[in-house]
């Protein structure tokens, strides 16, 4: 099969690469044509582990290439994937689609042969009703399909998330649809990995739900560690006491500063606007974005708290350990560093920091932040050392080292990667989250 892929940012870079592993022919587009030059020279344009290896390695079996050139990149597709960003609109939240239209419009202008036309870009209910609208208005004489094909790669473990995937959507409304996503994903049934076919409208919605509903469960936890911290309870011990029923299910329970990314924040909102186009409220996920977002700054405030409250605070160092929104990427989007890292500022806290992978991302903006080259040299005279992100890097700090270079041995963990009473044993005043 030949696939083209326009948009080859995280999601049309990722699922290219795969899917010419599987042995597809795949061409990427982007019209940034720094991008692809950058891809030409097997430089990646984000950090995802694996992803030079795979990309490099299809591109030199001939299956993978990459062009700024949409028509010549479409030509002889059976299947043409949109993959393109759609941001949350300045203003309203809303999912902006401009770039999805402009790529429908272009990909009608530019149809050579007939194709089923994908989008995997996360994208409003009623959008596919809207690219076929506006393919339809290019007078193309081809025969297209749009169907509907939602994308579930979490950051930092995407290309096992494509390949093993626990479920692949497909929302079609003709056979024609249905039969060339069944070739696409061939190598994929083979796998065993379940398929589920539905409707358009109804495989867009269900990208919205399960990320709602996934940060509907980090908020529930993170509810209740606050509650644990109070009532003098263990929220660890409280996610897999009820993780173990089946019902519940034990992921997504790990309780921490709140969720960011470039998914959650921006799908939660975006389905909220759905919602009330639609009138039909989802409070749950009202109360959920409201939740998480104040959430970022407390968490500001319990380092503060850790340093003795407002007026100790004023002038001493907070040393952050991770910045990203998670371990793994170099994403920062939305990251719960932000709002802690501005908090202390406004407190009258000098921040220093350390991430793995984020540092370039972060210095724009957090532009009081005195950015390290390692853990240890943020650590340095810092009165308190806050572990923000659970890279693995920080789950074995040496110690006795920390404490030698530390101004004061107390630690801020909203990660819960280290144990309480090996911190106590280790002489270290020591808070997490949600171990009262
Ligand atoms: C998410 C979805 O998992 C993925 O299916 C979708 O396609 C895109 O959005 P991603 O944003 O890459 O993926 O990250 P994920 O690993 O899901 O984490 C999102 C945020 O939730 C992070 O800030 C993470 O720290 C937080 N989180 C996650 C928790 O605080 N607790 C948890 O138990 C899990």
């Amino acid at each position: 099969m030949k696939i083209a892929m326009v948009g080859s940012g995280y999601v049309g870079l990722v699922s290219g690469a795969c899917f010419a592993d599987f042995g597809h022919n795949v061409v990427c587009i982007d019209k940034d044509q720094g991008k692809i030059d950058r891809l030409h020279a097997g430089v990646m344009p984000i950090y995802e582990p694996g992803l030079d290896a795979l990309v490099d390695t299809n591109v030199k079996a001939g299956r993978l290439s990459f062009t700024t050139d949409l028509g010549e990149g479409i030509a002889g597709a059976d299947a043409i994937f949109i993959a393109v960003g759609t941001p949350s609109r300045r203003g309203d939240g809303h999912a902006d689609l401009t770039f999805v239209y402009e790529v429908a419009r272009e990909v009608g202008e530019k149809l050579s042969n007939d194709a089923v036309i994908v989008t995997k870009s996360t994208v409003p209910v009623g959008t596919g009703d809207e690219v076929e609208r506006i393919i339809g208005e290019t007078g193309t004489a081809h025969r297209f399909a749009v169907v509907s094909n939602p994308e579930f790669l979490r950051e930092g473990a995407a290309i096992g998330d494509f390949k093993r995937p626990d479920r692949i959507v497909i929302g079609a409304e003709d056979e024609f649809g249905r039969e060339v996503m069944r070739a696409v994903y061939r190598p994929l049934f083979l796998n065993e990995s379940p398929i589920l076919f539905t409707s358009r409208r109804t495989s867009e919605l269900i990208k919205y739900a399960a990320n709602a509903f996934l940060a509907t469960k980090i908020t529930f936890i993170n509810e209740m560690a606050d509650l644990c911290e109070k009532v003098g309870a263990n929220v660890q011990d409280v996610s897999r006491g009820i993780g173990m029923d089946g019902r519940i299910g034990s992921k997504f329970l790990h309780a921490g500063p709140g969720y960011g990314g470039s998914c959650f924040p921006k799908d939660t909102l975006a389905l909220l606007k759905t919602a009330e186009d639609y009138d039909s409220p989802v409070r749950i996920i009202e109360a959920v974005v409201k939740v998480n977002d104040t959430r970022k700054r407390a968490m500001g405030r319990k380092v503060v708290d850790a340093l003795g409250g407002m007026e100790a605070a004023r002038g001493k160092k907070a040393a952050l350990l991770g910045l990203t929104f998670k371990p793994n990427t170099d994403d920062m989007r939305d990251s719960p560093a932000i709002a802690v890292a501005q908090t202390l500022m406004d407190a009258g806290v000098h921040v220093a920091a350390y991430d793995p992978e984020g540092i370039e991302q972060a210095r724009p903006l957090l532009p009081g932040v005195t950015m390290c080259a390692n853990a240890y040299e943020a650590i340095t005279d810092a009165d308190v050392v806050v572990i923000v992100t659970e890279w693995d890097a920080f789950r074995a700090l040496d110690l006795a080292r920390v404490k030698a270079l530390a101004k004061a041995p107390v630690m801020v963990d909203l990660r819960n990667i280290y144990n309480p009473q090996d911190m106590a044993a280790a002489g270290f005043a020591y808070t997490s989250v949600g171990r009262g």
